[in-house]
């Protein structure tokens, strides 16, 4: 992320917080995954919009109008040791030379300095909820300054979560999000291709998950946005099957989810495509619905137009269609005002994307849908779920599980599919398999 970013970010969002006022934003704690071994280390999205700073360990505090500075960092010292053995620490000197902090201190010492921050601020911006133990400091910071009140000190007495002014600030993305965004969707559909060309029946679904990873790696994004979804016949029909320990059989579909991390942005795109390359009748009949569905909802994704647009948009093809391949009997209508889709699509048409794979923004504003601006990036991802358990289901449409799904940036005039490298079109799926172009 270009460097300039995150000043600008800190700026616009202390504007907002106005004066008097106090942020704090701690990143990720580290996850332990067994005894001594650590979960690969992810900082906190809103805590690394603001700062670009990638240690754990660490808060950043925002005091606007500060004169010694509106911008602390409490972070990780060097210490030799420590990083002989865990890896290189940018230390305070570095807080400030590299992430632009005015002030850095340790983060063992917050318990001291934090207090004297608060004294006569009026208002906390901080996100309750999301780590207890730290939820507790807080309001122990601020009980510690309401006793000196007889000192003359005044004592912050309103609590404001960031996501308000935060949240609305990521879910536009600047132009060089967008292209971390597009950089991260171009090595993903890259990965599917290339997981399109390598499979052929007795794979192991997690085979197909190591070439991902490969191609993601190759390409520079050192980390999946999410566990990839490697679903083989009857596991395309589990949402977020991740297990991917089957074997993947002559005849069957195929349903591969995975997206690249880049630069702590998402990328998330679906494909489905046959084990052996060529789609079966039934097969392609529901897929060329799902297709459908999907350009339908692409279409409604403009500038005006409101965030459940695209979903009506898709449940509308998705009905007829299941109605004209006798999956569903009965007036498209009324099926659709009882709902009988979700019986085989039982999720929405997609989601914001962002530095979060479901990233944040609120849907709705004043209780109506939100409508669409550009700069704006979501995901577009109709599916079809034909479990072979499914009461009443025709044994032709057995365990076809198909969603197809893409990462679409809102422009001022309509919309760009950023994840548009990796191909769709039956046909041209087939062709890539077989021939190793996408025709
Ligand atoms: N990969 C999770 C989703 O599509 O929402
Ligand atoms: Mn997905
Ligand atoms: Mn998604």
């Amino acid at each position: 992320m270009n460097n300039r970013e995150f000043p600008r970010r800190r700026k616009k969002l202390m504007d907002m917080m106005g004066d008097d006022t106090i942020a704090i934003i701690p990143t990720a704690p580290v996850y332990i995954r067994n005894r001594d071994v650590e979960f690969s280390y992810r900082p906190d999205s809103d805590f690394y919009y603001l700062t670009g700073y990638p240690e754990p360990e660490a808060v950043a505090v925002l005091v606007p109008g500060r004169s010694y500075g509106e911008f602390i960092l409490f972070c990780r010292e060097n210490d030799p040791v420590m990083e002989t053995w865990n890896g290189r620490r940018a230390g305070l000197e570095g807080a400030v030379s590299q992430y632009g902090a005015d002030d850095a201190f340790p983060v063992e010492d917050m318990d001291e300095i934090l207090p004297g921050l608060l004294e006569n601020r009026e208002r906390v911006f901080y996100t309750m909820g999301n780590n207890v133990s730290f939820d507790q400091r807080v309001l122990g910071w601020v009980n510690q300054v309401r006793k000196r009140s007889r000192a003359g000190v005044s004592a912050p007495d309103e609590y404001v979560s960031l996501n308000h002014f935060l949240h609305e600030m990521r879910l536009y993305k600047s132009r060089a999000e967008v292209a971390a965004m597009r950089k991260a969707a171009r090595i993903s559909a890259k990965a599917h291709k290339q997981a399109m060309q390598v499979c052929r029946p007795g794979m192991m679904e997690f085979q197909i998950e190591a070439e991902l990873k490969y191609v993601f790696m190759q390409n520079g994004a050192r980390d999946p946005a999410y566990p990839c979804i490697v679903g083989g016949g009857a596991n395309g029909c589990i949402l977020h099957y991740t297990e991917n320990s089957s074997v993947l059989n002559d005849g069957d579909l195929l349903l591969i989810d995975a997206g690249a991390e880049y630069d702590c942005y998402a990328s998330d795109i679906t494909r489905t495509f046959p084990v052996n390359g060529q789609f079966t009748a039934a097969q392609r009949e529901a897929y060329e619905i799902v297709l459908e569905a999907q350009a339908a909802a692409i279409k409604k994704i403009k500038p005006g137009n409101h965030w459940d647009e695209p979903h009506n948009a898709a449940v509308k093809i998705l009905t007829q269609g299941m109605v004209e391949l006798g999956i569903l009997k009965g007036k498209v209508s009324q099926l659709i005002k009882e709902k009988a889709f979700t019986k085989y699509y039982m999720h929405r048409t997609g989601h914001w994307l962002g530095m979060d794979v479901h990233d944040v923004g609120d849907y709705k504003v004043e209780g109506e849908w939100r409508t669409f601006e550009s700069g704006m990036v979501l995901t577009v991802e109709p599916g079809l779920y034909l479990p072979a358990s499914s009461e009443g289901l025709d044994r032709r449409w057995w365990d076809i599980g198909i969603r197809i799904e893409d990462d679409v940036l809102i422009t001022d005039t309509g919309n760009e599919i950023l994840s548009d490298n990796a191909p769709k079109d039956a046909d041209a799926i087939e062709s890539l398999m077989a021939h190793g172009i996408a025709a």
